[in-house]
């Protein structure tokens, strides 16, 4: 079959990106990493494989959601537009937009490049009548890329509720990115992860498969194949835990043992017990979201959910303050 040709920007951060982040994270205390390094090839695989799983309600709950929240979607909608999905991975959820929506132009933005390449190709050579772009992009610092299709009505998809990845100043920095992007007038239309009971969320992020300890485990194998390190995952359990002062999952990373580690060179000491702070994914309700996308001119324009309450697909339109 022929292959579609795709409009490609590339701004990958590259491997100086990988090295100085962990240096720098594993030189602070408490110590962390970002989670955006999670998602090399084996990691988008194995977070493929978390939305499979039966208590990461999230996927499927979401995915139900937006089925069901169609007809009322591509009223507000219409057709035509210039979907933009953040996080775009497999594109999986997009497809029940592209079909139901029928947009002109479709432009998938992700850091993981060859997820990226595979799936907008995919996505390309299935929607013959569709414009494909694909930008690779660190969007965890600033969502910067170049203007596309100015005169279409632009829609930002963000689903998957990766917004609750970023601490609250993050996330509010991030909408300001795609309502410049979007434009005034212009729509995002996110997955938000509801608050609820703990043990719900717990188990969530402690599938009984092992899938996300996995997830976890795969940040320090990944440190182990990219960079010189002699870092050992076996001697490394994943903790995950919802902490409802802050309304947030924490991920860690906990050392088993006392040990010395080696990255690029530098040694880091841990004691036994003494972690690493892999991921925050944090929890709102309707209106705490409400009121965080109106801080930088987002209105809530729609809420869909199901019926048992456990997650929120929500529709904003940019209305920043005239001056
Ligand atoms: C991508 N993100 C929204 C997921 C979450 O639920 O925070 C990542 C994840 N971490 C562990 N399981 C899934």
């Amino acid at each position: 079959m022929k292959r579609q040709s795709i409009r490609f920007y590339d701004a990958h951060p590259g491997i100086a990106g990988l090295r100085d982040e962990v240096l720098a994270g594993f030189t602070c205390q408490p110590r962390m990493l970002p989670p955006k390094f999670f998602y090399d090839a084996q990691g988008s695989l194995l977070f493929d494989r978390i939305c499979e799983q039966p208590e990461y309600y999230q996927t499927r709950t979401e995915m139900a959601i937006l089925d069901s929240a169609l007809p009322d979607l591509v009223r507000r909608i219409g057709a035509e537009c210039l979907l933009v999905e953040l996080g775009s991975g497999a594109s999986r959820k997009v497809r029940l937009l592209l079909e139901g929506l029928h947009p002109g132009g479709y432009m998938g933005v992700d850091i993981s490049r060859e997820f990226l390449l595979e799936s907008t190709e995919l996505l390309a050579s299935d929607y013959p009548w569709l414009e494909v772009h694909a930008a690779c992009v660190d969007f965890s610092h600033r969502l910067d890329i170049p203007p596309v299709d100015i005169d279409r009505h632009k829609v930002a998809f963000y689903p998957g509720s990766s917004i609750g990845n970023f601490d609250r100043e993050d996330a509010q920095r991030l909408l300001h990115d795609v309502g410049r992007l979007v434009g005034p007038g212009g729509h995002l239309l996110i997955g938000v992860d509801l608050k609820k009971d703990v043990d719900t969320l717990n188990s969530a992020y402690n599938d009984a498969a092992g899938v996300t300890a996995e997830f976890n485990l795969n940040l320090l194998r990944r440190i182990r194949r990219e960079l010189d390190s002699d870092i050992d995952p076996e001697t490394f359990d994943h903790y995950a835990f919802y902490n409802p002062l802050l309304g947030r999952i924490e991920m860690h990373l906990l050392s088993r043992c006392r040990q010395r580690v080696l990255i690029e060179g530098q040694a880091f000491e841990f004691e036994r017990g003494e972690g690493i702070h892999t991921e925050n994914s944090y929890k709102y309700t309707v209106p705490e979201f409400a009121g965080l996308a109106a801080g930088v001119g987002f209105v809530q324009e729609a809420v869909w959910r199901d019926p048992d309450d456990l997650f929120s697909v929500q529709l904003l339109r940019y209305e920043p303050d005239p001056g």
